[in-house]
């Protein structure tokens, strides 16, 4: 029987543009494709440790127009556990994202019903959490019902991973005792620091900084240059599988997602981190969110170059 992750998180539809360079403001620039994809950072990671090995369930909240049932049976074709996705009245979650010709995006997201699952809702399925191995949670649904989720992964003596995407500024004191894992890429590790991070010393000083406040562990993703590790006493450097990317969308997802699967199912801590990085990086040798993200197989098949 695969372990269990349980993702607590945000479900968007992608309407994913792609465009010689990302528009400045007040432009209008004339896109070359147009594509509906199923995305959201939640629903991402749900199905990255789906494909990586993982028996996964999800819990969070889509609207009731026809984006919600595309996204609920995305996730229901990869065998995700979908009892915990409530549908709520009004529209779904949906990301605007552009995609430039050098492979990096920019992403407008409306919460739609990702803005609807509070607290009480996750503890409506306290039997999920409770089935858990590993509990992760990302920054796209309310604040108050990440706080809710870290702590009862924390009581039930879950693993539990914070990926803290979207962050804008500091993160709630109190959540730092409920994170085993803390996995920010470079901007979010400074604004949850307040340490500008561009580069591997950088990153050490700022994953040192979210110790020091109480996280477990922190890995720092640095896109091609890698992942840093921080444990309290030491750090180290994974630098990452050269690929050439198209579309770093949901790559960060990817290695969350693998990185959970691989630690549920009984990975060193090192082992997960570079399983993760394997699959991030065929994720950005591909277009879009969820069809981007590779298998076990994908990942067992990949020789670095
Ligand atoms: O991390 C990528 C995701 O961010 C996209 O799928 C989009 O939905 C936004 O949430």
């Amino acid at each position: 029987m695969p372990a269990k992750v349980v993702v607590v998180g945000s479900l968007n539809m992608d309407l994913v543009t792609r465009a010689e360079r990302l528009p400045r403001g007040g432009e209008t620039l004339i896109g070359k494709s147009f594509a509906t994809v199923s995305g959201g950072k939640g629903a991402n990671q749900a199905v990255a440790a789906a494909r990586l090995g993982a028996q996964v369930s999800m819990v969070g909240c889509v609207g009731d127009d026809a984006y919600g049932g595309q996204l609920r049976d995305a996730l229901l074709a990869e065998q995700i556990d979908c009892q915990a996705v409530s549908v709520v009245e009004g529209s779904s979650g949906v990301a605007l994202i552009v995609v430039d010709d050098s492979s990096q995006n920019a992403i407008v997201i409306v919460a739609g019903g990702n803005g609807r699952l509070a607290p009480e809702t996750v503890a409506a399925f306290d039997p999920v959490l409770q089935q858990a191995e590993v509990i992760i949670c990302q920054l796209e649904v309310p604040l108050a019902t990440v706080g809710y989720t870290l702590k009862r992964g924390r009581e039930l003596g879950k693993t539990v991973i914070l990926n803290p995407a979207p962050a804008s500024g500091p993160l709630p004191v109190e959540w730092y005792s409920s994170i085993d894992y803390l996995i920010p890429n470079e901007s979010e590790a400074s604004a949850l620091s307040g340490l500008p991070v561009d580069s591997l010393a950088s990153a050490e000083a700022a994953a040192g900084r979210l110790i020091a406040a109480g996280a477990g562990k922190v890995i720092v993703t640095l896109g091609a240059q890698g992942s840093l590790f921080a444990n309290g006493s030491s750090f180290e450097h994974f630098p990452a599988p050269k690929v050439r990317a198209i579309d770093t969308t949901a790559a960060g997802d990817t290695f969350v997602g693998g990185f959970a699967a691989a630690l549920a199912n009984g990975r060193s801590e090192a082992e997960a981190i570079r399983f993760g990085q394997i699959a991030a990086a065929l994720s950005v040798t591909r277009a879009g969110a969820q069809p981007s993200i590779p298998s076990l197989s994908d990942v067992q098949a990949f020789v670095p170059s």
